[in-house]
């Protein structure tokens, strides 16, 4: 075995303004299992992630949530951390951009840089939104294409033709943000040289960083002087404003990967001063995990700030491509924008781990999630040949044979032996994160297993010779147990459980040299479920009803009647397309209050789940007592204009139902229903 590695895996920090989907999953997976692969080879691994929570998206969207960004980003990074733990993304650390150790590093490196001789200022002419007083990046531009003049088009490419042009070129522009002219204006910026570092970047190229293809791809950029990169963004931005310069903050894109480091200090109790030592270790590998389109700020912007720093560049990059669902991109109106939360409400996680497992190969390319084959695959391998080894030849044991393994009858030997020496060619994919390869492996083992099991036929064998019974049954979960063992980065869970079946402590890589003769087994208990289709076709239409993360902008031209008391004559008729504008959700109360100085009103805080939270104004005051509707569940109009009352804002009407006064009564609903589920 080779020498302990210390380990530094990283794996991109996700932006704060929105849910972790399935897409971002191949990412964590991915890392995740090169993690607990070194870990299971007895190597230091320290695994450090956080949110991305600067910029100017995360800014709007805690202005639409009416938070201020610092209480937007705490509720996201507790929704990051709890989707990443239902997935077992093992993380050593999971912190955020915005701490104050960050804050520290990234006004370092900049004075280093800016000592260096490596920045720049310089004027720039920018898109300015008169009505939401911000500058707007080049993706909040939305105008007329200048070469082949198709309307709606980003501020910085069309999606039509393809060109890539500078937002100030775009023919008709608009804020896409409050719909407004913008204005052009200009203001001073400050830039990292990227040129002083090319020759150094260069031959980071070729000191195998990256992959060949990838590097190659890179290296296009080098034909020419390589510009100066725009660091700096102007107030009102959420950020860090750049030490000695008010209303400047630093682009969100630098303080990012500094987040690396500052995760890393933060985990390892070490101050930003201390960080970069540690960080500086010549016997420290450093592996950032990242997706393909965000390889240029890690092959270059990343690499340009550490030289200029003084510190040493990581030791490489594991690129990984982009998701596609049945083929496609995901889409929210074909249901395939699927959240993390969600996929595993409606299936198991560990069945996402297997089959990306099953599809990740070392390289860029891209890869899809195909429901069907995801079914096919994981019925036939992960149920069908790896958990059915063992749930096959364990309770058989147990019922016939006490329990007991023995010894592996003499045909087994061979089989074993293979399966045991199989174990360096498999830690070889692992190591080379070609797990597609790892799990063919492993399959084929595990054929080969079952096969024997079904030669032998143990359950015949029992009656004329018990003992030889015991022997084909050990052996069979002795070879149960080394797949396991091989599986363990992919299904931690599962190993687990396996572990616990077989009577085993927890299994380490080297444990492949032990053996399960003469042990006695636990009560089998049963290991993993084949695939309901039926759960994906349910997950996948409840997904094309699912709103959009960002709140839809408040419908002002619906405004819904105020609910008639029972007994007063009917309202006017309503057609279905009027009705159908009502958006009735399900949520649930967190909090219920006395409005004071009312006899009938009562404000409720309500979690809409995915819609976030809700201030509710409602007349219940005389039929329910407020503190008996914390964690009850019910229906609100969730599209419902704001209304300004004496005492507060309504977002939202919870519906009752009852001739009034005290006897209102709250529609029950489906225990089965969840926060923010639309009501049909
Ligand atoms: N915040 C930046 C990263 C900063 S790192 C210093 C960012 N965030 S992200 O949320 O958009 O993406 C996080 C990671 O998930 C990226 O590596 C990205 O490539 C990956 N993925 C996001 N969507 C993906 C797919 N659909 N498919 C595969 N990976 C995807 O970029
Ligand atoms: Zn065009």
């Amino acid at each position: 075995m080779q020498s302990k590695r210390n380990l530094l895996v990283t794996s991109a920090l996700p932006y704060a303004n929105g849910d972790i989907h399935i897409g971002h999953l191949v990412e964590y997976i991915q890392t995740d299992i090169w993690v607990r692969f070194q870990r299971l080879r007895g190597h230091k691994v320290t695994y450090v992630c956080g949110d991305d929570a600067h910029g100017t998206p995360v800014m709007l969207r805690a202005r639409q949530e009416k938070l201020a960004p610092e209480q937007f980003i705490a509720r996201m990074n507790d929704a990051h951390r709890a989707d990443f733990a239902l997935f077992d993304i093992g993380f050593s650390h999971y912190y955020t951009t915005h701490s104050p150790e960050n804050q520290e590093l990234c006004g370092d490196i900049f004075t280093r840089l800016q000592s260096g001789g490596h920045i720049a200022t310089r004027d720039v002419e920018q898109y300015f939104d008169p009505v939401e007083g911000i500058f707007l990046p080049d993706r909040f531009i939305r105008g007329t294409c200048p070469n082949c003049k198709s309307p709606d088009q980003y501020g910085d490419s069309c999606e039509v033709c393809g060109k890539h042009y500078s937002p100030t070129e775009l023919l008709d522009p608009r804020s896409a943000v409050s719909g407004s002219k913008p204005e052009r204006r200009n203001s001073r910026h400050f830039f990292l040289k990227l040129n002083n570092f090319r020759d150094r970047l260069l031959e980071l190229l070729k000191s195998g960083f990256v992959d060949e293809a990838i590097a190659n791809k890179l290296r296009e950029w080098f034909s020419d002087d390589l510009k100066d990169w725009d660091i700096s963004r102007d107030a009102p931005f959420f950020g860090f404003e750049i030490p000695g310069h008010k209303d400047k903050y630093f682009y969100n894109w630098l303080d990012a990967p500094v987040g690396y480091l500052a995760a890393l200090a933060n985990f390892s109790k070490l101050s930003p001063a201390a960080v970069q030592d540690l960080w500086q270790d010549s016997d420290l590998e450093i592996y950032h995990f990242i997706g393909k389109d965000i390889v240029y700020f890690h092959a270059l912007f990343w690499p340009a700030m550490l030289l200029g720093t003084g510190l040493r560049t990581p030791s490489r990059l594991c690129v990984h491509g982009h998701l596609t669902v049945n083929g496609e991109k995901m889409s929210k109106s074909r249901g395939t924008f699927i959240s993390a939360r969600h996929f595993a409400q409606y299936l198991d996680a560990q069945h996402l781990r297997y089959y990306f497992a099953t599809r990740l190969t070392p390289g860029a390319a891209d890869m899809d999630l195909n429901f069907e084959d995801f079914t096919a695959r994981v019925n036939s391998e992960l149920v069908g040949k790896l958990a059915n080894l063992i749930s096959r030849c364990a309770p058989m044991l147990i019922r016939l044979l006490d329990g007991h393994t023995g010894m592996p009858v003499v045909d087994a030997l061979p089989m074993l032996a293979d399966i045991r020496q199989a174990q360096e060619k498999i830690a070889a994919h692992y190591e080379s994160r070609d797990y597609a390869a790892a799990t063919r492996h492993i399959c084929q083992l595990a054929d080969r297993a079952n096969k024997f099991v079904e030669d032998q036929a143990p359950w015949t064998l029992v009656k004329s010779d018990a003992e030889a019974a015991r022997g084909v049954l050990t052996a069979a979960l002795d070879a149960g147990r080394m797949l396991t063992v091989y599986l363990k980065p992919i299904l931690p869970q599962f190993a687990q459980q396996v572990e616990k079946c077989l009577n085993l402590p927890p299994q380490k890589w080297e444990s492949v040299e032990e053996s399960m003769e003469s042990h006695k087994i636990n009560p089998f208990e049963h290991l993993t479920q084949r695939v309901d289709e039926k759960r994906i076709l349910t997950m996948i239409e409840e997904n094309k009803n699912q709103q959009p993360t960002a709140p839809a902008p408040a419908p002002s031209a619906v405004s819904a009647p105020a609910p008639a008391p029972v007994g007063e004559p009917l309202a006017p008729t309503c057609t279905i397309e009027q009705f159908a504008a009502i958006d009735l959700r399900v949520a649930r109360v967190i909090s219920a209050v006395d409005v004071v100085g009312t006899d009938k009103m009562l404000q409720l805080e309500l979690d809409a789940g995915p819609l976030g939270k809700r201030t509710v104004f409602a007349g219940i005051k005389k039929a329910v007592k407020p503190e008996s509707l914390p964690g009850r569940l019910v229906i609100f109009c969730a599209n419902l204009a704001p209304r300004k009352m004496k005492f507060g804002t309504s977002e939202g009407m919870v519906l009752a139902a009852g001739p009034g006064g005290s006897d209102i009564f709250l529609l029950g609903v489906d225990a089965a229903a969840s926060p923010g589920q639309r009501v049909h």
